[in-house]
């Protein structure tokens, strides 16, 4: 069979990136322009700023793409972009560049939901791994706990009712001073603390048993840290970033496990951001070993936004016959499953 090999471009967030991508699985190349020291200063990400910079540097990305990859234009089979959920100023510049590339090669545009992407990053070092499985999907917008029916297509088991597990990440880093993004910051610190040094509460929702609740442990932190200010007492962060660390990692996954048992599912993977997390990543393992599950995850570089996943995803869609227009949009609140 002919190699596919399809362009992908992201530019939801903070990351303008840019990959080549043959049959879905082999990575040719993967350039990622980061902006996160623009934003450092600001607390967070100034979606104002994450637009013009993605303008800024997109073709510079592609075209490094292209050459890392040793191949051009014309010897594409496709275009995949992100065209949702993200921030929307920044999603029309990833969606408007695909759109001029595609046209100009005559080639079908392929718009890829941001989250499927994350998923598909399992797929590109786990040959093996092909649907049906559970996934874990832990990001800075999302928390979601999904049955990967198909490719692209996914039944929905639960999700976070308030922050998501980065945004919970996100907050806490930010009440202890470690600054953005404070994924990575806790995950750093954790190891130096312990993580049984306080007790923070793992919350449960009541009516249905795979969904999530963040907002609780976060007050909890917060609530900690006020009354020892009141005291006047010193606080040891390790301690507290490992303690609040371990009570997110708990309870995904002790969620997971339950659904996997639950629907019979026996191979379990992690996909976004979060799942670069150390603990989280050590202790999915652990637990899958107990049970005799399976256990996938991507690099860290590719749960963090990158767009060798949209390649990924954006393969499975082109084989599925999936094809965009030219008035493909933006859409930022994009929902899983929908197109
Ligand atoms: O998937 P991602 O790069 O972007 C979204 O689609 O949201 O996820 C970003 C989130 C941020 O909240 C960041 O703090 C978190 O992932 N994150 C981490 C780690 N690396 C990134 N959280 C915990 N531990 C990490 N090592
Ligand atoms: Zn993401």
């Amino acid at each position: 069979m002919k190699d596919t090999l399809i362009l992908a471009i992201e530019s939801s967030c903070d990351e303008t990136a840019a990959s080549v991508v043959k049959n879905g699985r082999t990575v040719l190349s993967n350039v990622i322009s980061s902006q996160i020291e623009l934003h450092k200063l600001y607390g967070g990400v100034v979606p104002e700023i994450a637009s013009r910079k993605h303008i800024e540097k997109i073709n510079q990305v592609i075209c490094q793409a292209l050459e890392d990859a040793k191949v051009t234009l014309d010897d594409l089979d496709a275009v995949g972009v992100t065209y949702g959920p993200g921030l929307v100023g920044a999603l029309l510049v990833g969606v408007a560049e695909a759109k001029a590339i595609a046209y100009a090669k005559k080639i079908p545009l392929v718009g890829v939901h941001h989250i499927e992407g994350h998923v598909s990053a399992n797929y590109i070092e786990h040959p093996e791994l092909e649907p049906p499985f559970l996934c874990l999907i832990v990001s800075g917008g999302h928390t979601h706990l999904v049955i990967v029916k198909d490719y692209g297509e996914f039944e929905i088991l639960g999700r976070t009712r308030d922050d998501a597990a980065g945004e919970a990440f996100d907050k806490v880093a930010r009440a202890i001073g470690l600054g953005y993004p404070g994924g990575p910051k806790i995950d750093r610190l954790s190891k130096e603390g312990n993580p049984d040094a306080i007790a923070f509460p793992r919350a449960r929702v009541g009516d249905c048993p795979y969904d999530f609740s963040f907002s609780g442990v976060k007050s909890a932190v917060l609530n900690y840290l006020n009354n020892a200010q009141m005291k006047g007492e010193e606080v040891n962060k390790a301690d507290i970033a490992a303690s609040f660390q371990k009570a997110v990692v708990d309870v995904l996954v002790e969620h997971t496990m339950m659904a996997a048992k639950d629907h019979g599912m026996r191979k379990i993977a992690i996909a976004g951001g979060v799942a670069s997390n150390g603990a989280l990543r050590d202790a999915m393992e652990k637990a899958c070993e107990k049970n005799r599950f399976q256990f996938y995850r991507p690099s860290p570089i590719f749960c963090t936004d990158n767009a060798a996943m949209i390649g990924a995803a954006a393969f499975y869609e082109y084989q599925k016959g999936t094809r965009h227009g030219w008035d493909l949009n933006a859409v930022p609140n994009l929902k899983l499953g929908e197109r």
